[in-house]
C-alpha cells in the first residue's frame, strides 16, 4: 500500500470511528436545556465562590449569544466534537477564550446528559398530558352527541348486548385518563435533579445542587451519585407510558377501520382522512387511522430496546447510554403526532346512527334481557340462560329477531313470560343497566358531566 493510500485508509477509518461514536444528530435537540443547565450551573459556581463573578459574566454572555446563533442557524456544528456538550463548550472557547474552562468546573458529561434528558422528559410529559386532554375533549364531545344511539356491544368481536355508543366512546376517555396518570408519573421520576453527580462520585468543590435544582424547577434533587449518571429508568417509563398510550389509539383505531368498513357502516371517514386506490376508484382506505395503529410498533419496539441496552450493563455511566435518546425522541414525536392527527380525524367523523340502531336491533343482543326477567319471576339463572338460550336458537334458525316476538312464541317456552315481557327492547335493556359504571343513559350522562368537571378541573 502506498503511503498516500494508507493515510487516506486511516483518514476514512478515522472518520467511520467518529461518525460511530457522534451522538450530535441527536442530542442537537437538547440544546436549550443544556444552555439553559450550564447558565444555571454557572451561576451558582460563582454564588459558592468557587468562580468570580467576572468570570461567570462572561460565560453566561457567551452562552447566551452561543443560544442566539442556535436559535437563528448561524451556529458552527462541528460533527468531529461528538456531542451538544462538546460543541458548546468549544464555542464557548472560541468566544471567551480559556475563562469557558471554569464552566465545566465541579460537572461532568454524565451528569449533564442526564439533566437535559430530565429537562426533556418533563416538558414532554406536559405538553403529551395537555394534548390527550384536547383529545379526551373531543371524545366526550363525541359522546354527548351519542347518548340516543343504541349500538351492539361486542364480545369476541361477536354481538353480545346493547349498549350506548356514547358508553362505548368514553370507554376510550378512561384509558387516556389512565394514561395521563401514567405521564404524570413519569414526569415526577424525572424531576429529580442529578447535576453535581460529576462523572460518578461527586464532587469536591463545594457546589449547591439546591439553589440549581431551585433554579431549574426540579423538586428534589438525586441522593446517590452513581445511581444519578447510570439511571435511564425515568425514560423507561416515559417509553412504557407512550406504548400503553398508543396501544390504546391502535385500538380505538382499529375500530374506527373496522367501523368504516361496509360490513359494519357505523361511522364514515371524510375523504380529509381517507385515501383513494390508484386502481379501485369506489374505495376510501382508512390511512390515518391504519398509520395511527400501526404506529404502535415503533413505538413498542423503543421501549424492547431500552430495556435490551439496560439490562446488562455495570454501574455507573457506560456509553451504551448515548443510545437512549434515538427511541426517546422517537417516541416522543410519534405520540405527539398521533395525537394532533388522531384527534383531527375523531373530530371529522360520521356516525350512521341508523345503522347503529339497527345493528342493535337486529341482534340477539336481548336473549340476556329475557334471561334476567326469567330470574325477576323466580327462576334461578341457570334454568332461565337455557330458557333464553333455546329462544336465541329458534330466533336463529326461523330469522325472526327477538324484538318481534309474539306472546305466542314466548308462552312456547316458559309459563312464566307475561305482558311485560314484549316491553322488552334495545332501550328498556340500556336503562335498565343501572349498576354504576353500566351503560344505562343516566349513568352514561352523570359520567358525561364527571368527565367535563375532571377536564376543566385539569385545565
Ligand atoms: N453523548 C453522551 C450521552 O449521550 C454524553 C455523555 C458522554 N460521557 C462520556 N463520558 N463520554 O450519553
Amino acid at each position: 500500500m502506498s503511503k498516500k493510500n494508507s493515510q487516506k485508509f486511516i483518514k476514512r477509518l478515522s472518520n467511520e470511528v467518529g461518525d460511530f461514536t457522534v451522538s450530535l444528530d441527536l442530542d442537537i435537540r437538547l440544546y436549550e436545556y443544556d444552555i439553559k443547565g450550564s447558565k444555571v450551573h454557572a451561576e451558582m459556581l460563582a454564588m459558592q465562590n468557587i468562580i468570580t463573578q467576572q468570570d461567570k459574566n462572561l460565560i453566561v454572555e457567551g452562552l447566551d449569544q452561543i443560544l442566539l446563533e442556535i436559535q437563528s442557524d448561524s451556529f458552527p456544528w462541528d460533527y468531529t466534537l461528538e456531542d451538544i456538550h462538546m460543541n458548546v463548550e468549544s464555542r464557548l472557547h472560541e468566544k471567551i477564550g480559556p475563562v469557558a474552562g471554569k464552566l465545566h468546573t465541579a460537572r461532568s458529561r454524565n451528569d449533564q446528559i442526564s439533566l437535559d434528558t430530565r429537562m426533556f422528559v418533563k416538558d414532554a410529559c406536559t405538553e403529551i398530558n395537555d394534548l390527550i386532554k384536547e383529545l379526551q375533549e373531543t371524545i366526550v364531545d363525541l359522546a354527548q352527541k351519542s347518548t340516543n344511539i343504541i349500538m351492539p356491544g361486542y364480545t369476541h368481536l361477536q354481538r353480545a348486548q346493547p349498549v350506548l355508543l356514547a358508553h362505548h366512546f368514553l370507554a376510550y376517555y378512561e384509558m387516556l385518563k389512565r394514561d395521563i396518570q401514567k405521564f404524570t408519573y413519569v414526569f415526577e421520576e424525572a424531576d429529580n435533579m442529578p447535576l453535581g453527580s460529576a462523572a460518578l462520585a461527586g464532587t469536591p468543590h463545594p457546589i449547591n445542587r439546591d439553589f440549581v435544582a431551585e433554579q431549574l424547577n426540579f423538586s428534589k434533587i438525586t441522593s446517590n451519585s452513581i445511581d444519578a449518571v447510570s439511571d435511564r429508568d425515568f425514560i423507561l417509563s416515559f417509553l412504557f407510558a407512550s406504548s400503553v398510550f398508543i396501544t390504546h389509539i391502535s385500538r380505538f383505531s382499529e375500530e374506527l377501520i373496522l367501523w368504516s368498513s361496509s360490513e359494519f357502516n357505523f361511522i364514515q371517514m371524510s375523504n380529509d382522512f381517507t385515501t383513494g386506490s390508484s386502481i379501485m376508484p369506489q374505495k376510501r382506505n382508512p390511512d390515518f387511522a391504519e398509520i395511527s395503529r400501526g404506529k404502535s410498533g415503533r413505538t413498542i419496539g423503543n421501549l424492547v430496546s431500552l430495556f435490551t441496552i439496560l439490562k446488562g450493563l455495570p454501574l455507573a455511566y457506560n456509553r451504551d447510554l448515548q443510545e437512549d435518546k434515538n427511541g426517546l425522541f422517537d417516541s416522543y414525536d410519534t405520540v405527539t403526532s398521533v395525537l394532533k392527527i388522531f384527534n383531527m380525524m375523531l373530530k371529522d367523523i360520521k356516525l350512521n346512527a341508523e345503522n347503529l340502531t339497527s345493528a342493535a336491533n337486529e341482534s340477539l343482543s336481548l336473549a340476556t334481557d329475557i334471561a334476567d326477567y326469567l330470574v325477576e319471576k323466580g327462576l334461578d339463572f341457570r334454568e332461565s340462560y337455557s330458557i333464553a338460550s333455546s329462544i336465541s336458537d329458534h330466533s336463529l334458525s326461523t330469522g325472526k329477531s327477538i324484538s318481534n316476538f309474539t306472546m305466542n312464541d314466548y308462552k312456547t317456552f316458559s309459563a312464566l313470560f307475561q305482558e311485560d315481557v314484549l316491553e322488552i327492547n334495545i332501550q328498556t335493556s340500556v336503562d335498565s343497566r343501572t349498576s354504576y359504571g353500566g351503560t344505562a343513559t343516566k349513568n352514561v350522562l352523570s359520567q358525561i358531566n364527571l368527565a367535563r368537571q375532571q377536564l376543566n378541573e385539569k385545565q
